[in-house]
């Protein structure tokens, strides 16, 4: 038999990461990934926290195949699968002449597909790393598979990967609708308003030490829904209520408001962890001393400055209300959590480091000399915690998923179709 004439087509995407401020905890269809609630995000610049990925269909690969940060990973998961199913489902026609590539619709049921992926931060961070990951997964392989479907359309795929996933298909800030059919047919993400609209903004994120494995999100939300009334009461009650006021709050840029939703939000979503039995705990030490310096340094301004949420760990998530707040904020934050004797300034401080700049620090020095923050009158809670904060990013919101066309970028080559 003569060997088939073989080529590799490749596509290359990056995705964003996001961060609820309105959260999502509980479903209802574990399968499909449908929630109990609507939820709200703000997507975060993939400059500083995104995944690339990088998919590759070829009639010379026997087997669908996936390697994530370098390393094989294992497809056999019925999330993964569900994605490919939902994409395989809806493939098209494609032809790229030049390569003498044809693929018709009906091919895609027989043809394999090999996706690498990259993470631009530590996936052990604990930093939704999923959320960007399955993003990216089903919007690079709707690119090469030449899907139709709108953003919103793909986000409900996504969803089926991951359900804070379907929020990394838009820039900005993201509503997740919860939806009412059992098809999950209507729930899915759309934009709210795009990066651009509130670009005052400055997200710094405290990644912070923990020696404890987590309780998964996954599982987590199951044994809130099983087992806790507050929950059951905040979906119904509660953030029906806060989406409206928290969608307002982001049309008229009205940060007072935004920031009182958001950290209400997150208090409340571990509270629900903490009603559910066993007891879940997120937040450790350090993160509850984050919320006690900005809490202080609030209620000292006439009107909050910083908005705090925490997902499923205990790393903090903080937005600024402006960059000269944001300056303010990171001069408190490295006042309290120093970098540990051997760490340097560069490695603590990650992201847009403009911010360092604008706060008047340069070197550790500079870190040393810090002064306590105004709103501190007691000595003894002025002590510092070197060591609790692994490091900060300094980031903004930021927007959606984009294709890379430049092939230098793709994580796969163009002739094998393996890792480079
Ligand atoms: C606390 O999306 O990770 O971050 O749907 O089971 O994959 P699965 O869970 P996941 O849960 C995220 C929960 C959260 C809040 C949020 O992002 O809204």
């Amino acid at each position: 038999m003569a060997a088939e004439k073989s080529w590799v087509r490749l596509v290359t995407a990056q995705t964003p990461t996001n961060i609820a401020v309105i959260k999502y905890w509980g479903k209802r269809d574990e399968t499909l990934i449908l929630p109990i609630n609507d939820s709200l995000s703000v997507t975060l610049d993939p400059n500083h926290l995104c995944t690339t990925t990088t998919v590759a269909v070829s009639p010379a690969f026997h087997q669908d195949r996936m390697w994530l940060n370098g390393k094989e990973i294992s497809l056999a998961v019925d999330r993964f699968q569900n994605c490919l199913r939902e994409i395989r489902k809806r493939a098209n026609d494609v032809e790229e002449e030049e390569k003498g590539i044809k693929i018709a619709k009906k091919d895609w049921e027989s043809l394999h597909v090999h996706i690498a992926s990259y993470n631009n931060f530590p996936t052990a961070a604990g930093l939704a790393s999923s959320a960007a990951g399955l993003a990216c997964l089903v919007f690079s392989l709707a690119k090469l598979m030449n899907l139709k479907e709108d953003q919103a359309q793909l986000s409900a795929i996504a969803r089926q990967g991951s359900g804070s996933a379907c929020r990394s298909l838009h820039g900005g800030f993201v509503k997740w609708i919860m939806g009412n059919n059992d098809d999950g047919s209507d729930s899915f993400a759309v934009q709210v308003a795009d990066e651009k609209h509130w670009d005052d903004l400055v997200i710094l994120i405290a990644v912070v030490s923990s020696r404890q494995k987590e309780t998964s999100s996954t599982s987590g939300m199951r044994e809130s829904v099983e087992t806790s009334l507050l929950l059951k009461h905040r979906a119904q009650e509660i953030v029906p209520k806060r989406m409206v006021q928290m969608e307002e709050a982001i049309k008229n840029k009205d940060f007072p408001s935004f920031a009182r939703l958001a950290c209400a939000d997150s208090n409340q979503f571990h509270a629900t962890c903490l009603d559910t039995t066993p007891p879940i705990f997120y937040m450790n030490d350090t993160s509850h001393k984050i919320i006690s310096i900005v809490e202080k340094w609030n209620r000292a301004e006439t009107t909050p400055q910083v908005a705090y949420t925490f997902d499923a760990g205990p790393n903090a998530v903080l937005i600024a209300r402006d960059r000269k707040t944001a300056s303010l904020l990171l001069q408190r934050m490295l006042f309290y959590f120093p970098p540990g004797a051997d760490a340097d300034l560069n490695s603590y401080v990650l992201g847009d480091k403009s911010i360092l700049q604008d706060a008047g620090i340069k070197d550790m020095e500079d870190v040393k000399s810090l002064q306590s923050p105004p709103e501190i009158k007691d000595a003894n809670s002025n002590q510092k915690y070197a060591g609790d904060v692994s490091y900060f990013i300094c980031t903004r919101p930021g927007q959606g998923p984009i294709v890379l066309s430049d092939e230098s970028q793709a994580l796969l080559n163009p002739e094998t179709g393996l890792p480079k």
